[in-house]
C-alpha cells in the first residue's frame, strides 16, 4: 500500500446512464433498485481507484429517494471520497436526474457508501490517506466522522431496545397505530395487554 495521500479529485467519478423503459416499475417510474445498483457501481469505481485495490460494500447510509426519476432521464451519479479510515472509505454519492429536452436537473438523493479495500488474497488492506484541499473536503470528512459516531450510538440503542423488549412496557406506543393485534400460539397469553 502506498502511504502517499491522494486528493479527493484523484478518484472523483461520475457515472451517467440513460433511463431506458426496462428500468421502470409498474408506475412508469425508475425502480429504486436500479438506482441503488448504479450507486453501488460508482461507489465501487471511486473507492477502488483511491484504494488501488478492489473494494467491497460494507454499509449504505441515507438512501432516501426524494423525487421520482422518469424514463428518458439522464441520471448522473457523482461520487467522491468523503473519508478514509484504515481499510475503509466513505463514498458520498449525489444522484441527479436530467431531463434531456429542457435540461432541467432534479436532485434525487445523496447517500453514503462505506466500502473496504481487499488485497489479492481477499484480506482487508490499508488505503492511502486522503488529501483535503478545500474547506468542503474538510467539512465532508468531519461529517463522516460524526455520522459514524451517531450511527454507532444509534445501533447500540436499537440493540438494547431489541434485547430488552417487554410487551407491556411500550404498549402505549401502539395506541392510534394502524395495526390489529391477535397473538397466536404460546404468545396468546399476552393478548390481554393489547385489548
Ligand atoms: C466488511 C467486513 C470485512 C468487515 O469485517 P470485520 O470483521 O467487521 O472487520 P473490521 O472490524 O476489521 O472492520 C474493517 C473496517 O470496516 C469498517 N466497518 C465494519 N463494519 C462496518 C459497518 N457496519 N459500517 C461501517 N463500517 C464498518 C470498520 O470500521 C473498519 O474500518 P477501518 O479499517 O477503516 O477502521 C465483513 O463484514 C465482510 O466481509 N462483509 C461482506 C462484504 C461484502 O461482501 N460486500 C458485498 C455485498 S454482499
Amino acid at each position: 500500500m502506498n502511504d502517499t495521500p491522494l486528493p479527493v479529485d484523484f478518484s472523483r467519478t461520475t457515472l451517467t446512464e440513460l433511463m431506458v423503459p426496462s428500468y421502470a416499475n409498474f408506475g412508469g417510474k425508475i425502480h429504486g433498485g436500479v438506482l441503488l445498483s448504479l450507486m453501488d457501481k460508482v461507489a465501487y469505481a471511486c473507492a477502488s481507484k483511491h484504494a488501488g485495490n478492489y473494494c467491497v460494500t460494507v454499509s449504505v447510509d441515507e438512501v432516501e429517494f426524494l423525487q421520482p426519476v422518469e424514463i428518458g432521464n439522464l441520471v448522473h451519479l457523482k461520487a467522491s471520497i468523503n473519508h478514509v479510515g484504515n481499510t475503509s472509505l466513505v463514498v458520498g454519492i449525489q444522484v441527479l436526474a436530467e431531463n434531456i429536452k429542457d435540461h432541467s436537473v432534479k436532485h434525487t438523493n445523496t447517500s453514503y457508501f462505506t466500502m473496504v479495500a481487499k488485497d489479492d488474497d481477499g484480506k482487508l488492506t490499508k488505503v492511502p490517506p486522503l488529501l483535503l484541499q478545500s474547506l468542503e473536503d474538510v467539512r465532508r470528512f468531519l461529517e463522516a466522522i460524526k455520522r459514524k459516531k451517531l450511527k454507532s450510538e444509534w445501533k447500540k440503542k436499537m440493540h438494547a431496545e431489541k434485547t430488552n423488549f417487554l410487551p407491556d412496557a411500550d404498549v402505549n406506543m401502539l395506541k392510534g397505530q394502524r395495526c390489529i393485534i391477535e397473538l397466536r400460539g404460546e404468545d396468546d397469553q399476552y393478548n390481554h395487554l393489547f385489548g
